[in-house]
Protein backbone atom coordinates (compact mmCIF):
# COMPACT_ATOMS: atom_id res chain seq x y z
CA UNK A 1 0.00 0.00 0.00
CA UNK A 2 0.98 3.59 -0.73
CA UNK A 3 2.67 5.30 2.47
CA UNK A 4 0.62 8.22 2.83
CA UNK A 5 1.90 10.81 4.86
CA UNK A 6 0.43 14.09 6.64
CA UNK A 7 1.92 16.33 4.67
CA UNK A 8 2.52 15.91 0.48
CA UNK A 9 4.77 18.91 -0.13
CA UNK A 10 8.54 19.28 -0.08
CA UNK A 11 8.90 19.06 4.11
CA UNK A 12 10.64 22.46 5.18
CA UNK A 13 13.82 23.08 7.06
CA UNK A 14 13.14 22.64 10.73
CA UNK A 15 15.92 25.47 11.53
CA UNK A 16 13.18 27.91 12.52
CA UNK A 17 11.18 25.26 14.45
CA UNK A 18 14.40 24.25 16.39
CA UNK A 19 14.39 25.97 20.16
CA UNK A 20 18.04 27.32 20.77
CA UNK A 21 17.44 28.76 24.48
CA UNK A 22 15.10 27.29 26.67
CA UNK A 23 15.27 29.94 29.55
CA UNK A 24 15.45 33.64 29.17
CA UNK A 25 18.76 35.55 30.19
CA UNK A 26 20.22 31.72 30.57
CA UNK A 27 18.94 32.18 34.01
CA UNK A 28 18.75 28.27 34.75
CA UNK A 29 20.17 25.25 33.90
CA UNK A 30 18.74 24.12 29.92
CA UNK A 31 21.14 21.02 28.97
CA UNK A 32 18.80 18.43 29.38
CA UNK A 33 16.01 19.96 27.08
CA UNK A 34 18.80 21.30 24.28
CA UNK A 35 20.02 17.40 24.38
CA UNK A 36 16.08 16.61 24.22
CA UNK A 37 15.99 18.93 21.43
CA UNK A 38 18.71 17.74 19.51
CA UNK A 39 18.24 14.52 19.59
CA UNK A 40 14.05 14.97 18.48
CA UNK A 41 14.63 17.72 15.81
CA UNK A 42 15.62 14.58 13.68
CA UNK A 43 11.98 13.20 13.51
CA UNK A 44 10.39 16.47 12.98
CA UNK A 45 8.59 17.46 10.30
CA UNK A 46 7.38 20.68 9.09
CA UNK A 47 5.39 21.91 6.30
CA UNK A 48 3.05 23.68 5.02
CA UNK A 49 0.35 21.72 3.99
CA UNK A 50 -0.68 21.01 7.24
CA UNK A 51 -2.38 24.40 8.99
CA UNK A 52 -4.17 25.46 11.83
CA UNK A 53 -7.29 24.83 11.09
CA UNK A 54 -6.86 21.31 10.83
CA UNK A 55 -5.63 21.10 14.61
CA UNK A 56 -8.69 23.12 15.40
CA UNK A 57 -12.54 23.69 15.63
CA UNK A 58 -12.19 26.10 12.38
CA UNK A 59 -12.25 23.34 9.56
CA UNK A 60 -15.25 21.70 11.63
CA UNK A 61 -17.23 24.32 11.14
CA UNK A 62 -17.93 23.68 7.70
CA UNK A 63 -17.87 19.70 8.42
CA UNK A 64 -21.25 18.44 8.02
CA UNK A 65 -22.17 16.49 11.94
CA UNK A 66 -18.64 17.50 13.15
CA UNK A 67 -20.37 20.86 13.87
CA UNK A 68 -22.98 20.02 16.01
CA UNK A 69 -21.65 20.82 19.08
CA UNK A 70 -19.94 24.43 19.06
CA UNK A 71 -16.50 23.26 20.72
CA UNK A 72 -13.37 25.23 19.60
CA UNK A 73 -11.04 23.36 21.41
CA UNK A 74 -12.02 20.48 18.91
CA UNK A 75 -9.90 19.34 16.16
CA UNK A 76 -11.13 18.46 12.45
CA UNK A 77 -12.59 15.44 11.00
CA UNK A 78 -9.75 15.93 8.12
CA UNK A 79 -7.21 15.54 10.80
CA UNK A 80 -8.60 12.06 12.06
CA UNK A 81 -8.94 10.88 8.22
CA UNK A 82 -6.01 11.57 7.44
CA UNK A 83 -4.07 9.75 10.65
CA UNK A 84 -6.71 6.77 10.27
CA UNK A 85 -4.93 6.22 6.53
CA UNK A 86 -1.62 7.00 7.82
CA UNK A 87 -1.92 4.53 10.74
CA UNK A 88 -3.99 2.33 8.29
CA UNK A 89 -7.06 2.01 10.42
CA UNK A 90 -9.43 -0.49 8.96
CA UNK A 91 -13.26 -1.35 8.91
CA UNK A 92 -13.49 -2.98 12.22
CA UNK A 93 -10.11 -1.79 14.23
CA UNK A 94 -10.27 -0.11 17.86
CA UNK A 95 -9.45 3.35 17.97
CA UNK A 96 -9.12 5.36 21.26
CA UNK A 97 -9.52 8.59 22.11
CA UNK A 98 -9.16 9.29 26.05
CA UNK A 99 -10.12 13.52 25.91
CA UNK A 100 -13.50 13.21 23.44
CA UNK A 101 -14.44 16.79 23.56
CA UNK A 102 -17.78 17.08 20.73
CA UNK A 103 -16.27 13.64 19.61
CA UNK A 104 -14.24 14.11 15.98
CA UNK A 105 -12.17 10.86 16.62
CA UNK A 106 -15.01 8.91 17.59
CA UNK A 107 -17.35 10.06 14.81
CA UNK A 108 -15.08 10.42 12.38
CA UNK A 109 -14.60 6.00 13.49
CA UNK A 110 -18.13 5.77 13.11
CA UNK A 111 -18.62 6.82 9.89
CA UNK A 112 -15.35 4.63 8.56
CA UNK A 113 -16.87 1.28 10.48
CA UNK A 114 -14.38 1.36 12.97
CA UNK A 115 -15.27 0.36 16.65
CA UNK A 116 -14.05 3.73 19.16
CA UNK A 117 -13.81 4.14 22.35
CA UNK A 118 -13.82 7.81 24.33
CA UNK A 119 -13.88 9.65 27.56
CA UNK A 120 -14.64 12.96 28.80
CA UNK A 121 -15.38 14.36 32.21
CA UNK A 122 -18.07 16.88 30.08
CA UNK A 123 -21.75 16.47 29.99
CA UNK A 124 -21.86 18.10 27.11
CA UNK A 125 -19.52 15.11 25.39
CA UNK A 126 -22.53 12.51 25.76
CA UNK A 127 -25.13 14.92 24.81
CA UNK A 128 -23.17 15.42 21.81
CA UNK A 129 -22.02 11.97 20.63
CA UNK A 130 -25.41 10.71 21.40
CA UNK A 131 -27.11 13.26 18.88
CA UNK A 132 -24.11 12.74 16.23
CA UNK A 133 -23.97 8.92 16.58
CA UNK A 134 -27.65 8.69 16.50
CA UNK A 135 -27.42 10.65 12.66
CA UNK A 136 -29.06 7.26 10.70
CA UNK A 137 -32.04 6.84 13.14
CA UNK A 138 -34.16 10.27 13.16
CA UNK A 139 -37.32 10.38 11.66
CA UNK A 140 -36.73 13.35 9.39
CA UNK A 141 -40.75 13.69 9.95
CA UNK A 142 -40.73 13.87 13.53
CA UNK A 143 -37.81 16.50 13.37
CA UNK A 144 -40.29 18.43 10.57
CA UNK A 145 -43.19 18.49 12.75
CA UNK A 146 -40.90 19.30 15.59
CA UNK A 147 -39.39 22.29 14.16
CA UNK A 148 -43.06 23.29 12.96
CA UNK A 149 -44.67 22.51 16.47
CA UNK A 150 -41.55 24.99 18.26
CA UNK A 151 -42.32 27.70 15.75
CA UNK A 152 -45.67 28.27 17.14
CA UNK A 153 -44.33 28.21 20.72
CA UNK A 154 -44.67 30.96 22.38
CA UNK A 155 -43.91 31.83 26.17
CA UNK A 156 -47.01 32.57 28.59
CA UNK A 157 -47.62 36.02 29.72
CA UNK A 158 -47.40 34.87 33.65
CA UNK A 159 -44.67 31.85 33.50
CA UNK A 160 -42.62 32.78 36.03
CA UNK A 161 -39.84 30.20 36.38
CA UNK A 162 -36.33 30.72 35.06
CA UNK A 163 -33.23 28.66 34.30
CA UNK A 164 -30.54 27.52 36.53
CA UNK A 165 -27.63 29.15 37.41
CA UNK A 166 -24.30 29.38 39.37
CA UNK A 167 -22.38 31.89 40.56
CA UNK A 168 -19.81 32.90 37.34
CA UNK A 169 -23.27 33.02 35.26
CA UNK A 170 -25.86 35.09 36.99
CA UNK A 171 -26.94 37.36 35.24
CA UNK A 172 -25.93 36.00 31.92
CA UNK A 173 -29.31 36.24 30.57
CA UNK A 174 -31.87 38.83 29.58
CA UNK A 175 -34.60 38.69 31.61
CA UNK A 176 -37.36 37.23 29.25
CA UNK A 177 -34.66 34.73 28.17
CA UNK A 178 -33.71 33.51 31.24
CA UNK A 179 -37.65 32.71 31.19
CA UNK A 180 -37.58 31.36 27.52
CA UNK A 181 -34.60 28.57 28.69
CA UNK A 182 -37.00 27.29 31.91
CA UNK A 183 -39.80 26.83 29.43
CA UNK A 184 -38.32 25.12 26.47
CA UNK A 185 -36.37 23.16 28.46
CA UNK A 186 -39.97 21.55 30.54
CA UNK A 187 -41.63 21.63 27.03
CA UNK A 188 -38.98 19.32 25.79
CA UNK A 189 -38.72 16.86 28.85
CA UNK A 190 -42.32 16.60 28.53
CA UNK A 191 -42.86 16.49 24.89
CA UNK A 192 -44.20 13.47 23.09
CA UNK A 193 -41.06 13.07 20.73
CA UNK A 194 -38.50 10.07 21.08
CA UNK A 195 -35.72 10.20 23.16
CA UNK A 196 -33.10 10.57 20.40
CA UNK A 197 -34.78 13.99 19.07
CA UNK A 198 -35.41 15.35 22.96
CA UNK A 199 -31.97 14.70 23.14
CA UNK A 200 -30.81 16.87 19.81
CA UNK A 201 -33.12 19.55 21.09
CA UNK A 202 -31.27 19.53 24.14
CA UNK A 203 -28.00 19.94 22.30
CA UNK A 204 -29.42 22.63 19.89
CA UNK A 205 -30.68 24.72 23.59
CA UNK A 206 -27.01 24.12 24.44
CA UNK A 207 -25.63 25.47 21.39
CA UNK A 208 -27.54 28.61 21.28
CA UNK A 209 -26.67 29.21 24.98
CA UNK A 210 -23.81 31.89 24.07
CA UNK A 211 -25.62 33.53 21.18
CA UNK A 212 -28.30 34.25 23.46
CA UNK A 213 -26.28 35.30 26.81
CA UNK A 214 -24.77 38.55 27.27
CA UNK A 215 -21.38 36.52 27.37
CA UNK A 216 -18.81 35.64 24.91
CA UNK A 217 -16.16 32.97 25.34
CA UNK A 218 -12.95 34.29 25.13
CA UNK A 219 -9.70 32.53 25.92
CA UNK A 220 -9.98 31.63 29.93
CA UNK A 221 -12.37 33.62 30.81
CA UNK A 222 -16.18 34.79 29.63
CA UNK A 223 -16.28 38.13 28.81
CA UNK A 224 -19.45 40.01 29.67
CA UNK A 225 -21.78 42.76 27.49
CA UNK A 226 -21.98 46.17 29.02
CA UNK A 227 -25.70 45.47 29.55
CA UNK A 228 -24.96 42.76 31.89
CA UNK A 229 -26.05 42.96 35.49
CA UNK A 230 -22.32 42.43 36.19
CA UNK A 231 -21.47 45.48 34.11
CA UNK A 232 -23.84 48.07 34.84
CA UNK A 233 -23.43 46.80 39.08
CA UNK A 234 -19.78 47.35 38.71
CA UNK A 235 -19.96 50.05 36.93
CA UNK A 236 -22.16 51.80 39.46
CA UNK A 237 -19.96 50.91 42.40
CA UNK A 238 -16.79 51.94 40.24
CA UNK A 239 -19.08 55.58 39.94
CA UNK A 240 -20.21 55.72 43.66
CA UNK A 241 -16.32 55.37 44.19
CA UNK A 242 -14.99 58.27 42.48
CA UNK A 243 -13.22 55.64 39.92
CA UNK A 244 -13.07 56.09 36.68
CA UNK A 245 -15.52 53.84 34.76
CA UNK A 246 -14.05 50.30 32.88
CA UNK A 247 -13.72 50.47 29.17
CA UNK A 248 -16.18 47.40 28.24
CA UNK A 249 -15.62 46.35 24.74
CA UNK A 250 -17.96 43.70 24.21
CA UNK A 251 -21.41 44.77 22.77
CA UNK A 252 -23.46 41.90 21.21
CA UNK A 253 -25.80 44.08 19.60
CA UNK A 254 -29.35 42.54 18.89
CA UNK A 255 -29.70 39.06 20.70
CA UNK A 256 -31.48 36.42 19.09
CA UNK A 257 -34.28 34.88 21.08
CA UNK A 258 -34.08 31.30 21.90
CA UNK A 259 -36.57 30.37 20.07
CA UNK A 260 -35.45 31.70 16.75
CA UNK A 261 -31.91 30.29 17.71
CA UNK A 262 -33.62 26.64 18.74
CA UNK A 263 -35.02 26.84 15.28
CA UNK A 264 -31.75 27.83 13.12
CA UNK A 265 -29.82 24.76 14.83
CA UNK A 266 -32.94 22.58 14.26
CA UNK A 267 -32.99 23.76 11.01
CA UNK A 268 -29.32 23.05 10.55
CA UNK A 269 -28.65 19.68 11.72
CA UNK A 270 -32.11 18.91 9.96
CA UNK A 271 -30.39 19.63 6.82
CA UNK A 272 -27.63 17.47 7.68
CA UNK A 273 -29.34 14.32 8.96
CA UNK A 274 -30.73 14.61 5.51
CA UNK A 275 -27.87 14.93 3.42
CA UNK A 276 -26.42 12.41 5.74
CA UNK A 277 -29.10 9.27 5.00
CA UNK A 278 -29.28 9.99 2.00
CA UNK A 279 -25.29 9.75 1.15
CA UNK A 280 -24.03 7.52 3.72
CA UNK A 281 -24.83 4.12 5.12
CA UNK A 282 -25.67 2.81 8.94
CA UNK A 283 -23.07 0.48 10.13
CA UNK A 284 -23.05 -1.51 13.24
CA UNK A 285 -19.44 -0.43 14.40
CA UNK A 286 -19.77 0.08 17.97
CA UNK A 287 -18.76 3.79 19.46
CA UNK A 288 -18.67 3.51 23.25
CA UNK A 289 -18.34 6.55 25.21
CA UNK A 290 -17.71 6.80 29.07
CA UNK A 291 -18.56 10.01 31.05
CA UNK A 292 -15.20 9.90 33.47
CA UNK A 293 -11.96 11.03 34.11
CA UNK A 294 -9.34 9.06 31.68
CA UNK A 295 -6.63 9.27 34.40
CA UNK A 296 -8.89 6.72 36.78
CA UNK A 297 -11.14 4.57 33.29
CA UNK A 298 -7.78 3.56 31.62
CA UNK A 299 -6.62 1.17 34.15
CA UNK A 300 -9.64 -0.42 33.87
CA UNK A 301 -9.77 -1.46 30.61
CA UNK A 302 -8.74 -4.85 28.76
CA UNK A 303 -4.30 -4.78 27.48
CA UNK A 304 -3.96 -5.14 23.96
CA UNK A 305 -7.46 -3.83 22.53
CA UNK A 306 -6.75 -1.00 20.72
CA UNK A 307 -5.31 -0.38 16.86
CA UNK A 308 -4.81 3.59 17.36
CA UNK A 309 -5.23 6.34 19.40
CA UNK A 310 -6.00 9.71 18.24
CA UNK A 311 -6.20 12.59 20.75
CA UNK A 312 -6.04 16.00 21.97
CA UNK A 313 -5.41 16.42 25.84
CA UNK A 314 -6.42 19.76 27.27
CA UNK A 315 -3.00 22.16 26.74
CA UNK A 316 -0.76 22.86 29.87
CA UNK A 317 -2.03 26.63 29.40
CA UNK A 318 -4.36 27.27 32.25
CA UNK A 319 -7.49 26.84 30.00
CA UNK A 320 -10.09 25.96 32.63
CA UNK A 321 -12.92 24.22 30.65
CA UNK A 322 -14.92 24.79 33.79
CA UNK A 323 -15.04 28.43 33.17
CA UNK A 324 -15.07 28.35 29.51
CA UNK A 325 -18.39 26.12 29.56
CA UNK A 326 -20.18 27.51 32.72
CA UNK A 327 -23.66 28.05 30.96
CA UNK A 328 -23.66 25.01 29.60
CA UNK A 329 -22.57 23.46 32.34
CA UNK A 330 -24.89 25.31 34.44
CA UNK A 331 -27.73 24.84 32.43
CA UNK A 332 -27.38 20.80 32.71
CA UNK A 333 -28.01 21.09 36.72
CA UNK A 334 -24.40 21.46 37.29
CA UNK A 335 -24.19 23.29 40.30
CA UNK A 336 -21.73 25.42 42.15
CA UNK A 337 -19.96 22.63 44.16
CA UNK A 338 -20.17 20.60 41.50
CA UNK A 339 -18.50 22.93 39.08
CA UNK A 340 -15.61 23.36 41.47
CA UNK A 341 -15.28 19.19 41.97
CA UNK A 342 -15.30 19.01 38.00
CA UNK A 343 -12.22 21.67 37.70
CA UNK A 344 -10.34 18.97 39.67
CA UNK A 345 -11.20 16.78 37.47
CA UNK A 346 -9.71 17.88 34.85
CA UNK A 347 -6.51 16.87 33.84
CA UNK A 348 -3.57 19.73 35.59
CA UNK A 349 -4.24 22.65 32.89
CA UNK A 350 -5.61 25.30 35.15
CA UNK A 351 -3.47 27.03 38.28
CA UNK A 352 -6.43 25.78 40.47
CA UNK A 353 -5.92 22.25 40.35
CA UNK A 354 -4.39 20.35 42.82
CA UNK A 355 -2.25 17.38 42.67
CA UNK A 356 -4.48 13.85 42.25
CA UNK A 357 -1.45 11.15 42.78
CA UNK A 358 -3.10 10.24 45.83
CA UNK A 359 -6.33 9.04 44.13
CA UNK A 360 -4.40 7.88 41.35
CA UNK A 361 -2.29 5.91 43.51
CA UNK A 362 -5.73 4.58 45.26
CA UNK A 363 -7.27 3.31 42.27
CA UNK A 364 -4.34 1.46 41.13
CA UNK A 365 -4.32 -0.46 44.76
CA UNK A 366 -7.59 -0.81 44.59
CA UNK A 367 -7.47 -2.35 41.04
CA UNK A 368 -4.12 -4.89 42.30
CA UNK A 369 -1.75 -2.57 40.01
CA UNK A 370 0.37 -1.13 42.74
CA UNK A 371 3.60 -2.61 40.70
CA UNK A 372 2.41 -0.90 37.34
CA UNK A 373 1.87 2.41 39.74
CA UNK A 374 5.51 2.23 41.31
CA UNK A 375 6.97 1.46 37.90
CA UNK A 376 5.00 5.04 36.35
CA UNK A 377 6.20 6.83 39.36
CA UNK A 378 10.00 5.73 38.52
CA UNK A 379 9.70 6.88 34.66
CA UNK A 380 8.42 10.02 35.94
CA UNK A 381 10.87 10.74 38.75
CA UNK A 382 13.73 10.02 36.86
CA UNK A 383 12.93 11.93 33.88
CA UNK A 384 15.79 14.75 33.68
CA UNK A 385 13.81 16.99 31.71
CA UNK A 386 10.77 17.20 33.79
CA UNK A 387 13.87 17.61 36.97
CA UNK A 388 14.90 20.64 34.97
CA UNK A 389 12.11 22.45 33.95
CA UNK A 390 10.37 21.73 37.62
CA UNK A 391 14.21 22.92 39.38
CA UNK A 392 13.87 25.76 36.61
CA UNK A 393 10.34 27.29 37.22
CA UNK A 394 11.10 27.06 40.86
CA UNK A 395 13.70 29.31 40.93
CA UNK A 396 12.12 31.26 38.80
CA UNK A 397 9.49 31.47 41.48
CA UNK A 398 11.56 32.86 43.86
CA UNK A 399 13.30 35.14 41.73
CA UNK A 400 9.47 37.09 40.70
CA UNK A 401 9.22 35.82 37.48
CA UNK A 402 5.99 33.94 37.94
CA UNK A 403 2.60 35.48 39.91
CA UNK A 404 1.43 32.47 40.11
CA UNK A 405 2.32 29.50 41.99
CA UNK A 406 -0.65 27.21 40.47
CA UNK A 407 1.38 27.43 37.32
CA UNK A 408 4.44 25.50 38.76
CA UNK A 409 1.76 22.48 40.58
CA UNK A 410 0.17 22.80 37.31
CA UNK A 411 2.89 22.11 35.36
CA UNK A 412 4.32 19.17 37.01
CA UNK A 413 0.28 17.59 37.56
CA UNK A 414 0.38 17.86 34.09
CA UNK A 415 3.61 15.83 32.74
CA UNK A 416 2.66 13.41 35.81
CA UNK A 417 -1.00 12.76 34.57
CA UNK A 418 -0.16 12.50 31.26
CA UNK A 419 2.66 9.92 31.62
CA UNK A 420 0.17 7.59 33.65
CA UNK A 421 -2.27 8.46 30.24
CA UNK A 422 0.43 7.51 28.00
CA UNK A 423 1.78 4.08 30.34
CA UNK A 424 -1.79 3.29 30.03
CA UNK A 425 -2.09 3.96 26.20
CA UNK A 426 1.17 1.52 25.80
CA UNK A 427 -0.63 -1.04 27.90
CA UNK A 428 -3.98 -1.02 25.47
CA UNK A 429 -2.34 -1.12 22.13
CA UNK A 430 -1.60 -4.04 20.17
CA UNK A 431 1.84 -4.51 18.51
CA UNK A 432 1.74 -2.29 15.90
CA UNK A 433 -0.74 0.12 16.86
CA UNK A 434 0.14 4.10 16.62
CA UNK A 435 -0.70 6.89 18.83
CA UNK A 436 -1.03 10.79 18.06
CA UNK A 437 -1.48 13.18 20.11
CA UNK A 438 -2.36 16.97 19.13
CA UNK A 439 -0.42 19.51 21.48
CA UNK A 440 0.92 23.07 21.78
CA UNK A 441 4.43 23.85 23.75
CA UNK A 442 3.89 26.34 26.60
CA UNK A 443 6.70 29.10 28.25
CA UNK A 444 6.23 30.22 31.54
CA UNK A 445 8.76 32.96 33.42
CA UNK A 446 10.82 32.78 30.37
CA UNK A 447 11.09 28.97 30.44
CA UNK A 448 10.43 27.11 26.97
CA UNK A 449 8.23 23.93 27.88
CA UNK A 450 8.69 21.61 24.69
CA UNK A 451 5.49 19.63 25.42
CA UNK A 452 5.70 17.57 22.23
CA UNK A 453 9.32 16.08 23.01
CA UNK A 454 9.04 15.70 26.27
CA UNK A 455 5.99 13.44 25.90
CA UNK A 456 7.84 11.80 23.26
CA UNK A 457 10.67 10.66 25.36
CA UNK A 458 8.19 9.51 28.16
CA UNK A 459 6.82 8.05 25.77
CA UNK A 460 9.96 6.04 24.66
CA UNK A 461 10.70 5.23 27.93
CA UNK A 462 7.41 3.42 28.55
CA UNK A 463 8.40 1.51 25.59
CA UNK A 464 6.88 3.14 22.74
CA UNK A 465 9.20 3.84 19.32
CA UNK A 466 9.24 7.90 18.47
CA UNK A 467 7.78 7.72 14.69
CA UNK A 468 7.12 11.63 14.04
CA UNK A 469 6.72 15.09 15.33
CA UNK A 470 4.84 16.65 12.73
CA UNK A 471 4.98 20.50 13.26
CA UNK A 472 2.49 22.98 11.98
CA UNK A 473 3.73 25.67 10.09
CA UNK A 474 2.33 28.58 11.95
CA UNK A 475 3.77 28.68 15.48
CA UNK A 476 2.21 29.86 18.61
CA UNK A 477 3.10 33.02 19.60
CA UNK A 478 3.72 34.52 23.70
CA UNK A 479 1.47 36.06 26.28
CA UNK A 480 2.24 39.91 26.24
CA UNK A 481 3.68 39.47 29.27
CA UNK A 482 6.17 36.73 28.68
CA UNK A 483 7.25 38.73 25.55
CA UNK A 484 7.53 42.47 27.30
CA UNK A 485 9.81 40.56 29.88
CA UNK A 486 11.45 38.02 27.89
CA UNK A 487 11.03 38.46 24.18
CA UNK A 488 9.84 36.23 21.68
CA UNK A 489 10.03 32.68 21.22
CA UNK A 490 7.96 30.98 18.97
CA UNK A 491 6.39 27.69 20.31
CA UNK A 492 5.72 24.80 18.34
CA UNK A 493 1.82 23.71 17.73
CA UNK A 494 2.61 19.83 16.88
CA UNK A 495 1.07 16.15 16.22
CA UNK A 496 3.33 13.86 18.22
CA UNK A 497 3.17 10.29 16.81
CA UNK A 498 4.43 7.04 18.26
CA UNK A 499 3.91 3.33 17.97
CA UNK A 500 4.27 0.12 20.02
CA UNK A 501 6.49 -1.95 18.72
C1 LIG B 1 -8.63 19.60 23.51
S1 LIG B 1 -10.15 18.96 24.08
C2 LIG B 1 -10.45 17.61 23.00
C3 LIG B 1 -11.14 18.03 21.74
C4 LIG B 1 -11.48 16.89 20.80
N1 LIG B 1 -10.30 16.36 20.13
C5 LIG B 1 -12.49 17.35 19.74
O1 LIG B 1 -12.23 17.25 18.56
O2 LIG B 1 -13.56 17.87 20.15
C6 LIG B 1 -9.69 18.18 25.58
C7 LIG B 1 -10.85 17.51 26.30
O3 LIG B 1 -10.31 16.78 27.41
C8 LIG B 1 -11.29 16.74 28.42
N2 LIG B 1 -10.66 16.33 29.68
C9 LIG B 1 -9.91 17.08 30.51
N3 LIG B 1 -9.45 16.35 31.53
C10 LIG B 1 -9.95 15.10 31.35
C11 LIG B 1 -9.82 13.89 32.07
N4 LIG B 1 -9.11 13.84 33.19
N5 LIG B 1 -10.44 12.79 31.59
C12 LIG B 1 -11.17 12.85 30.45
N6 LIG B 1 -11.33 13.97 29.73
C13 LIG B 1 -10.73 15.08 30.18
C14 LIG B 1 -11.85 18.15 28.40
O4 LIG B 1 -13.12 18.17 29.02
C15 LIG B 1 -11.89 18.44 26.91
O5 LIG B 1 -13.15 18.15 26.39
Amino acid sequence: MEQLTLFDLEPQSTERWQVDNFSADNFGQQSARMSLEQKLIEIMVVSNDFNRQSVSYQLSKNDCLHRWLKYKEGFSADLVKRLLKEFDIKADDTVLDPFVGSGTTSLVCKMQKINSIGFDILPMSKIAIKAKESVFDYDLSEIKQLISEIKNLSLPENYDKRTKYVTITDGAYPDTTEKEIAFFTDWNNESKYSKITKNLVTLCILNSLEKISYTAKDGQFLRWDYRSKKMLESAEYRRQNGKSPLVIRLDKGIMPTLKQSLLDELNSVCNDISSIQRNSQPNDSKLQFIEGNALYELPKLESNILNGVITSPPYCNRYDYTRTYALELAYLGITDEKIKRLRQELLSCTVENKPKIDYIKENYIALGKEDDFNRIMQIIENNKTLLEINNSLTERSKNGDINNKGVLRMVDGYFTELTFIYAELFRLCKSGAKVAFVNDNVRYGGEVISVDFISTELAEQIGFKPVKVYSLKQQKGNSSQQMAKFGRVALRKSITVWEKP
